[in-house]
């Protein structure tokens, strides 16, 4: 990473109090960033803000927010404004696993998983279009390999990551030249998302090992090896980077 391509952009980032989100959080501000820090429980988000080092914690600026909510995600909206002035650079990583194959599968988390993973992010990317704008900004969408794999007893999270993938490529052509979309697909990561997947602790470990085996280096990624490509496509890196679905997954192809 460069350690300073990020000086001075104001971001806005979800999910950010474990897992990927808050590494992209400790990475971003350590190379300059102010942000935003979103999620729906407020400890997560002052856990993540401490464990950046001292001189950068006034940088972020914790914001509890519901993405699956209409009225939660307009009032952040408002609030990210009012603590940034302007926004560089949005990430959407918010998410939530719920897995069951389609018989035992409850439709009410079908709807959920589309608003936390769809509706959300589109309310926020319109929501800070005017700055992104103005700014040139960049969105990073993170989503998954499971948007763009077949993935049995997994269907409806693919399906909701299928469509926030095809809403990255649509939105980087309508939004282009200002705003630059892409998204980040990982491949199995260790975090806490395998905490509260619906299923039981079994389900859980069986699915883990086969995640391993169908990952070419072997292993599960860890949220840094994630970060790193998020921040590179906040940065001027990626200045010529729009529309991208970019796999960080270990080579998993199956
Ligand atoms: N780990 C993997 O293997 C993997 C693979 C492919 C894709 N992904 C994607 O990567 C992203 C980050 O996940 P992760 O693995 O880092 O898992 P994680 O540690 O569970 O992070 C997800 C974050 O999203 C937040 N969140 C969930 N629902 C929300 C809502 N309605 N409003 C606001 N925030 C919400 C959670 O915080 P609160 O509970 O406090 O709201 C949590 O901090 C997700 O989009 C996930 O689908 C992960």
């Amino acid at each position: 990473m460069m350690v300073h391509a990020l000086a001075g952009k104001n971001l806005v980032i979800t999910g950010a109090g474990t897992g990927i989100g808050a590494a992209v959080a400790r990475l971003a501000v350590e190379a300059g960033a102010h942000a935003v820090l979103v999620g729906r429980r407020a400890d997560a988000l002052r856990s993540c803000v401490e464990q950046v080092d001292r001189a950068h914690r006034a940088n972020l600026v914790v914001c509890p927010a519901d993405i699956g909510d209409e009225d939660s995600t307009a009032e952040l909206v408002d609030t990210a404004l009012a603590e940034l002035g302007h926004v560089d650079g949005l990430v959407n990583n918010a998410g939530i696993a719920r897995f069951a194959s389609l018989e035992n599968a409850d439709l009410a988390d079908l709807a959920l998983m589309f608003r936390v993973h769809v509706s959300g992010p589109a309310q926020l990317i319109r929501g800070l279009l005017p700055s992104l704008r103005q700014q040139r900004g960049s969105v990073v969408n993170v989503t998954s390999v499971g948007g763009s794999l077949a993935t049995p007893n997994r269907s409806f999270y693919g399906a909701t990551k299928a469509a926030i993938n095809h809403l990255t490529r649509s939105l980087a052509i309508e939004l282009a030249p200002e705003v630059r979309v892409n998204a980040i697909l990982p491949g199995p990561v260790d975090t806490p998302i395998y905490d509260d997947l619906g299923m039981d602790q079994a389900g859980t470990d069986a699915l883990r090992n086969q995640l391993i085996s169908a990952t070419p280096l072997g292993r599960f990624g860890t949220p840094d090896e994630v970060a790193a490509w998020v921040c590179q496509l906040l940065s001027p890196a990626g200045a010529w980077i729009t529309g991208t679905l970019l796999p960080i997954d270990g080579g998993r192809c199956a």
